[in-house]
């Protein structure tokens, strides 16, 4: 917890001086009447002067210390502090992270299969300086959370004070420890990071994180990556220090994103090209709103039973090294030997290839809406093969289904909640997103946000 003593600057010049945990909390209690006697007879005031102390004592000294100084001292540490403010902003590294929608290819990406994602105008944003040799600072400024951790010892996953580091911290301390072990410089940081993506919804929010902060450090590390490097590195923090098993889409995605453009990712040859949406199409999101706590076990799971799919189709075709090599004959010839729910998921992965495939060849065709046709099939999959669809998620897709303009829509991401990606016809795009929202309304009771969506760059330094 951080306590800090503050001057604010009162309407009539003068400046009062207090002590406070939250700053600009407290400039708003000052505001409305509720702050002091002074500040409220003085109104308004603004905030134009702060220092972190240790503890409270320390801030209640350093208050009394302020007060007792002459109003020309205070101008002249208020002065001071401003400087200092615009010093780090100069050194301040701000970074762009985007997250991703899925177009198609879903759960196909640990199996060695092809994958349709394009980064989106909805990012994470990190501002950073550097900070001593080797502790970083990071704040979650969505969530209201600081933690600080050492560079030494990262596989601990413990903060400074010997305390687990929050779920959310081990997305930067994962990569840390992953460019460490590359052999890679880390710096130590100080470092904010906000999102107007909506977290855990699909829309890779963890891998957006982790770009961001691999960037982040790159830039401040000297050295240099190329961006499937850098997007498998990435890809290792979630897996071995986050624990989800996860493919490669999200941080390919995240780091190669091209503006205007899906990506078409071969997941075991890593060529990928850009490749356009139909001509006159929208991407439309829609976030149902529901998330699951279970999300990495039951993906994890997944992960197993197409493990469990791929031993059991070994043993009679010994050539086959991932669901990607298997096709519908010769997994028919091995049902009687698998577990009811191994076979579904080896059969959604085997038809979700061929959807892609099949996909290319709309696209090069220019069809659009067989296309989406193909979207609204890959969702039946995931919804009764893979099981990872949730009713409300399936109302928002039946729902679509029924508004003029929409071509295609279906689950996106890892599932069990989360949202919808719908390809739409430009011109419908306004009045589809309204159709949903009521729709969905109407059929749940809960008001739901759907927006409209440009594939976008990917992850950056914007300073
Ligand atoms: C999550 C994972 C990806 C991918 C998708 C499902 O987003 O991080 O690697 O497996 O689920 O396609």
């Amino acid at each position: 917890m951080a306590y800090y003593c503050y001057m604010m600057q009162c309407a009539d010049g003068s400046f009062y001086t207090g002590w406070t945990l939250d700053p600009a909390r407290r400039e708003s209690q000052h505001n409305h009447g509720r702050g002091a006697k002074y500040t409220a007879l003085h109104r308004p005031v603004h905030l134009v002067y702060l220092e972190e102390q240790p503890d409270l004592s320390a801030a209640l000294r350093r208050e009394r210390a302020i007060k007792k100084l002459t109003h020309r001292q205070k101008a002249s540490l208020i002065q001071k502090y401003r400087q200092g403010l615009m010093n780090s902003q100069a050194n301040e590294i701000v970074v762009i992270s985007p997250g991703r929608v899925n177009m198609l290819g879903e759960h196909v990406d640990y199996n060695d299969g092809l994958v349709f994602p394009a980064a989106i105008d909805r990012e994470v944003t990190i501002r950073a300086h550097e900070h001593d040799q080797n502790t970083c600072i990071i704040h979650a400024t969505d969530l209201n959370e600081s933690t600080a951790f050492s560079l030494d010892g990262l596989e601990k996953k413990l903060d400074l004070e010997g305390k687990p580091l929050p779920g959310w911290a081990l997305y930067p301390a994962g990569v840390a420890l992953v460019l460490q072990k590359h052999g890679l410089k880390v710096m130590g940081i100080e470092a904010e990071f906000s999102s107007n993506l909506p977290i855990g919804a699909g829309l890779s929010s963890s891998a957006a994180v982790e770009v961001g902060f691999a960037v982040l450090w790159e830039a401040l590390g000297g050295w240099k990556l190329d961006r499937m490097t850098l997007a498998q590195y990435a890809q290792e923090a979630e897996v071995h220090y986050v624990g989800v098993n996860c493919g490669l889409m999200d941080q390919f995605a995240c780091a190669n994103g091209v503006e205007g453009d899906a990506l078409l990712f071969d997941t075991r040859s890593l060529e990928w090209r850009p490749v356009k949406l139909p001509a006159g199409t929208s991407i439309v999101i829609a976030d149902s709103g529901v998330r699951h706590t279970h999300v990495t076990s039951e993906y994890n799971t997944r992960h197993k039973e197409c493990e469990q799919a791929v031993e059991i189709l070994k043993k009679h075709y010994p050539s086959i090294k991932a669901l990607r090599d298997v096709d519908l004959g010769q997994l028919a010839s091995v049902k009687a030997e698998m577990p009811e729910n191994v076979f579904k998921r080896a059969r959604h992965v085997v038809t979700e290839y061929n959807r892609v495939v099949e996909a290319v060849k709309r696209l090069d065709q220019k069809d659009g809406a067989g296309f989406g046709k193909l979207m609204f099939e890959t969702h039946a999959s995931l919804r009764d093969d893979y099981q990872v669809s949730v009713p409300e998620v399936d109302i928002l897709v039946e729902s679509a289904s029924r508004l003029p303009g929409c071509l295609g829509a279906r689950i996106t991401g890892g599932g069990f909640g989360g949202c919808t990606v719908n390809l739409v016809k430009e011109e419908d795009a306004d009045s589809f997103i309204s159709g949903l929202k009521s729709a969905y309304l109407e059929k749940t009771g809960k008001s739901i946000s759907v927006f409209a969506s440009k594939a976008s760059a990917g992850a950056h330094l914007v300073r």
